[in-house]
């Protein structure tokens, strides 16, 4: 199962600009790292599957995103071979991606020596690889930051829209429930800036 992660403008969907945040919430980057690097068993990571672009916009010094399976989508998948980050690989595809995390899984790709298996697979972005993601087959969740942000205008990068017919809102606890740790309900601020933890789901 699918699960997305994203923070995005109230307003616009907005959830990035010129190819960064357009803003600076600690507690919802705390809440990204929490969400996923949480596992349901100890000898098994998460992975997170990201656009190449997402992968840029990380500065160098946090990635690879730690104690998480970092899987770049890229048509360039010599992109990491100068810098050999550790658990990370650069793939042409979801699809892709999805099938070597099976391999993983089967044994057929030993990761740490076969020790490690992945367990939840994560969507971190961007655009079209999100966009990519709601349309799959099967389960698809949303763990959605709604930001309460004044500045939505100047985004230039948007999350699809959702449709609530389809992925429809989750209860708070079962986003709680969903990513194994309390989180805050409600508009919490920050900065200034209003902000919501929030899952929805597609139905099967
Ligand atoms: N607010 C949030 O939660 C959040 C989360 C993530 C990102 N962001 C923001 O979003 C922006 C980056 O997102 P983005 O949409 O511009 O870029 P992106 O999706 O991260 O990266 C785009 C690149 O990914 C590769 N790609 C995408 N779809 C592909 C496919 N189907 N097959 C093969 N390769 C594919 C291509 O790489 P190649 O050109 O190398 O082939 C493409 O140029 C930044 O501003 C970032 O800060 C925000």
């Amino acid at each position: 199962m699918l699960t997305l992660v994203v923070a995005a403008a109230a307003l616009n969907n907005g959830i990035g600009v010129n190819n960064d945040l357009p803003w600076r919430l600690p507690t919802d980057l705390a809440y990204f790292n929490n969400v996923t690097r949480t596992t349901t068993s100890t000898t098994a990571i998460n992975a997170c599957i990201m656009g190449r672009r997402t992968w840029l916009s990380i500065p160098r010094r946090f990635r690879p995103l730690d104690n998480r399976y970092n899987i770049v989508i890229t048509r360039d998948t010599h992109l990491l071979d100068k810098e050999l980050p550790p658990n990370s690989i650069a793939l042409p595809s979801i699809a892709s991606a999805l099938a070597h995390i099976e391999q993983i899984n089967s044994g057929q790709v030993p990761l740490d020596g076969g020790l490690l298996r992945i367990d939840k697979v994560f969507v971190c972005g961007g655009r079209a690889i999100y966009e990519e993601a709601m349309g799959m087959p099967g389960s698809v969740r949303i763990l959605f930051t709604s930001v309460h942000y004044d500045g939505a205008g100047r985004c230039d990068t948007f999350f699809p829209p959702i449709d609530q017919a389809v992925f429809v809102p989750q209860t708070h606890a079962s986003l709680e429930k969903l990513v194994g740790f309390p989180v805050p309900a409600g508009v919490q601020t920050e900065n200034g800036i209003g902000f919501e933890f929030l899952l929805f789901e597609k139905q099967t």
